[in-house]
């Protein structure tokens, strides 16, 4: 067994690529992310062998409260003085603390909550929810959504790759375009029972719908009594500026899903929350939908400490101010850069650029590493590159990947290469 900090970092990329994913370490190699993560502080994550980076990719989002909180993990250790996951059958005081909580942040008559461990559970758990309270079978979502990867959640993705080697999927789904409400409309009928969008897409590149969007597809929704689920699993919890970003178009949805950042960065935790007249269907299925570990006592106290820590800390504001310090960057870029940079795509510290050349996304990725940046280009189209750092960057942290980025592109625009894409 290595004991030098080399040799460990070796031995664990050797031992995933073995035993994990080769394909994983390899493209990480590629990108200049090979790090094996160690100390992680606020917005910063340290290689083991002590290279600091501030991360902006953060899980897609699971780290709005900052990495490592000292706050959340001490109410993690608290809490592990006296508790373990808790029962999933019988009635606790966390879940029900925690319920309450989500009841009280989110917007409008969201009442109750249904708990889970992950995302896609959590997107699983709102259309099941949403085809046994309607009695309806059809669900529509849109192109590029990205809602997890589990059954139901999987038959709404927007993305053929990650679709087809499982089809036959299950039945009843239709897609349209994200931010088009006249082809939403084209396709509710009776027995519609639900739209599942995110509020801005994040996989699918953050992409903002148009101003009007979300209220005319809630109007749709009501005309058609459909329910309106709302996956704000990326964009809740601060992220955008506001605790949810269907607060900026004062949209409430009938179901809400919730994952990533609840967890802290320290303990899975989801929750599916909904307006109080569905709990109509559990009445007579009281155990039809069960998560073992969904809610689990550890679990809804860490999910508490995060809130509490977000909403003490003000990080939504937070977010909205570092995220306008950001935005001034980028727009000098934007004109400093034309031949590399097209667009901006932003709600708070929610950030994505679009780059002229999808070759651009693997290498400015790589330039941004070398500058102790992570930052990712996403899956479905490596001309954008997602900026999603921890809601607790500061001022000096966001003008130093600012400079990184600068600095990135300077280089690249020297080294040439980039046509735009046809
Ligand atoms: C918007 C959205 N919904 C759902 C999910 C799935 O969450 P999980 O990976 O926890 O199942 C993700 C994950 O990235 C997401 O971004």
């Amino acid at each position: 067994m290595p004991t030098d900090l080399e040799g460990i970092k070796k031995q664990a990329l050797a031992d995933f690529t073995r035993f994990v994913s080769p394909m994983k370490a390899r493209t990480m190699k590629s990108a200049g992310l090979d790090i094996i993560e160690g100390r992680r502080e606020g917005a910063s994550v340290w290689d083991v062998t002590g290279r600091k980076f501030i991360d902006c990719q953060t899980g897609s989002g699971i780290m709005n409260a900052g990495r490592h909180n000292p706050e959340i993990v001490q109410a993690l250790k608290d809490a592990l003085d006296t508790l373990d996951i808790g029962v999933f059958l019988l009635c606790s005081k966390q879940k029900a603390d925690l319920a309450k909580k989500l009841a009280e942040v989110t917007p409008g008559d969201l009442a109750c909550s249904l708990f889970g461990t992950g995302g896609g559970e959590a997107n699983d758990a709102a259309i099941k929810l949403a085809r046994g309270y309607t009695m309806k079978k059809e669900i529509v979502y849109t192109e590029k959504a990205y809602h997890g990867h589990t059954g139901f959640a999987l038959s709404a993705i927007g993305r053929d790759a990650y679709r087809e080697p499982f089809e036959p999927l299950v039945p009843g789904f239709r897609m349209v375009p994200f931010g088009d409400a006249q082809a939403l409309r084209g396709v509710m009928t009776k027995n519609t029972a639900a739209v599942i969008l995110e509020p801005i897409q994040g996989e699918g590149g953050i992409n903002i719908p148009p101003e009007g969007y979300l209220r005319e597809v809630r109007e749709i929704c009501d005309e058609h009594e459909a329910l309106l689920i709302l996956d704000e699993i990326q964009t809740g919890l601060g992220r955008t500026g506001k605790m949810f970003a269907s607060e900026h178009w004062g949209v409430v949805p009938d179901i809400m899903t919730v994952a990533k950042s609840l967890g802290g960065g320290i303990y899975p935790i989801s929750a599916t929350i909904f307006k109080e007249e569905l709990m109509d269907f559990f009445i007579p299925h009281p155990f039809i939908h069960l998560s073992t570990f969904g809610g689990s006592d550890l679990g809804c106290i860490v999910g508490l400490a995060t809130i509490d820590y977000i909403q003490k800390h003000h990080l939504a504001d937070h977010a909205d101010r570092m995220g306008q310090r950001f935005r001034a960057g980028f727009d000098r870029l934007l004109e400093d850069y034309p031949d590399l940079l097209l667009e901006v795509r932003q709600k708070g510290l929610m950030m994505g650029l679009q780059y002229t050349n999808q070759s651009m996304g693997p290498r400015l990725t790589k330039k941004l590493a070398e500058r102790g940046v992570i930052a990712v280009y996403t899956g479905n189209d490596p001309a954008i590159c997602r900026f999603m750092p921890s809601l607790v960057i500061t001022e000096d942290e966001v003008d130093f990947v600012l400079n990184a980025l600068e600095d990135s592109m300077r280089e690249l625009s020297r080294e040439g290469g980039i046509g735009k894409n046809d």
